[in-house]
């Protein structure tokens, strides 16, 4: 989908890209930020829609879809350590817009760390409700309507 930034956002198809996927959230959600992994593996990536953004046949970042009704619940969004502040993250999210339209949903919704919330104000998510903590990390859930 993307070309001149050097890296190419589209969906996970195979196994072995959903490998790759699963192994960087290990290591940014269980490594990097003390997530036990029973949740971080939360039984539901069969049931959901994988985004990735690979370079060179590296695989940059992530997120996870999960259709219910017209509402997409976005989760699982991980950018390796060595490739943030490139976008990534946000040409993630702009094709999590792109299915969620295509398949028909009108509404996305996911818990923010907080310390992450501009990333989704810039592309137009709006808090909704009180700070909590979830896996030891404060969030802020956050909704955007297409
Ligand atoms: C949060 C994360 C996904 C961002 O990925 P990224 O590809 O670096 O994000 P982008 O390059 O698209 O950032 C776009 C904008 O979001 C904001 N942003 C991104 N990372 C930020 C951070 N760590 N702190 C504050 N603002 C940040 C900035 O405004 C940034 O624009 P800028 O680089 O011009 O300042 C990445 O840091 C990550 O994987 N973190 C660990 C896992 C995590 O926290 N996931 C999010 C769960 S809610």
């Amino acid at each position: 989908m993307t070309s001149t930034v050097g890296y190419e956002i589209r969906r996970a198809t195979t196994e072995q890209e959903l490998h790759a996927a699963l192994e960087l959230r290990h290591d940014v959600f269980c490594v990097e930020q003390g997530v036990p992994e029973h949740e971080e593996l939360d039984g539901r990536d069969r049931d959901g829609l994988h985004l990735i953004a690979v370079e060179d046949n590296e695989l940059l970042g992530t997120c996870r879809l999960l259709m219910v009704g017209a509402t997409a619940q976005l989760s699982r969004l991980a950018v390796r350590a060595s490739a943030r502040r490139r976008g990534i993250a946000t040409a993630l999210l702009a094709a999590s817009d792109a299915q969620t339209r295509a398949a028909g949903g009108r509404r996305i919704v996911l818990h923010a760390q907080t310390y992450a919330r501009r990333l989704y104000e810039l592309t137009g998510y709006r808090p909704r409700g009180r700070v909590f903590t979830e896996a030891g990390i404060e969030h802020v859930a956050m909704e955007k309507h297409l």
